[in-house]
């Protein structure tokens, strides 16, 4: 099965979002990745429900929701109610996460925790069981552009393993600096899902760019 590419609208014009959903379409990406920042958990903001709702208003791509913000569970309704299909919060920012895959999960959405780069898969290992998504963060986030931290790709392949001895079903998606020269390596290690945000906004040929990332074409 071929990688799903999920640009991130972080890397997009804000005044223009209608355009880079167009972009996404055209492009044969599977999945649109929203970035939500509250100058807090991250030291960035970017935008919260009312932009999921308005961006699910324009296209039936899958809203993959990636919650970079302190307290998920304060606010996690107001994204199941804006519309999104994947909710993914980190790890680090909650402490009753069980609890809230299991909110997501009552509301129909598939349920991701994310990992910054500084914690181990061995913190969701509880969690494996109940999740559709485990995003591993490649860069520290809260902004785009950054390059794709390498000792991250060994929490891809720990994460795959896991996956095989539990018969676990849940997809791993990774999220900075995911670019045509290193997707080879990810798809190697179990990688289904790669976010991208400036790869594939600085693309002139964005479909070439899905393409080479899901492995179609090389590099
Ligand atoms: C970073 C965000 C990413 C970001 C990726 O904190 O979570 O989704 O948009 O951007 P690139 O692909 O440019 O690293
Ligand atoms: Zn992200």
């Amino acid at each position: 099965m071929s990688v799903i590419v999920a640009p991130s609208l972080l890397s997009a014009d804000f005044t223009a979002v209608g355009e880079a959903l167009q972009r996404i379409e055209s492009s044969g990406a599977e999945w649109v990745h929203l970035d939500v920042m509250d100058g807090h958990f991250v030291p960035n903001l970017t935008f919260g429900p009312k932009m999921v709702a308005d961006v699910r208003a324009r296209t039936k791509l899958p809203l993959d929701v990636h919650l970079m913000i302190s307290e998920p569970e304060r606010s996690v309704m107001q994204y199941i109610e804006a519309g999104a299909d994947y909710v993914t919060f980190h790890v680090e920012a909650v402490v009753h996460a069980h609890r809230l895959l299991q909110q997501i999960g009552a509301a129909g959405l598939g349920r991701g925790v994310a990992l910054v780069p500084s914690t181990p898969v061995s913190a969701i290992e509880h969690l494996l069981d109940e999740l559709e998504l485990v995003l591993i963060m490649t860069v520290n986030p809260g902004f785009g552009g950054q390059s794709l931290i390498p000792q991250c790709v060994e929490k891809v392949r720990q994460a795959a393993a896991m996956r095989r001895q539990r018969n676990a079903r849940f997809r791993i998606s990774v999220d900075g600096g995911v670019n045509r020269e290193n997707a080879e390596q990810l798809r190697t290690a179990g990688v289904d899902v790669m976010v991208s945000g400036s790869s594939f906004f600085k693309s002139s040929e964005p479909a070439f760019e899905v393409q080479t990332l899901q492995g179609q074409l090389i590099a």
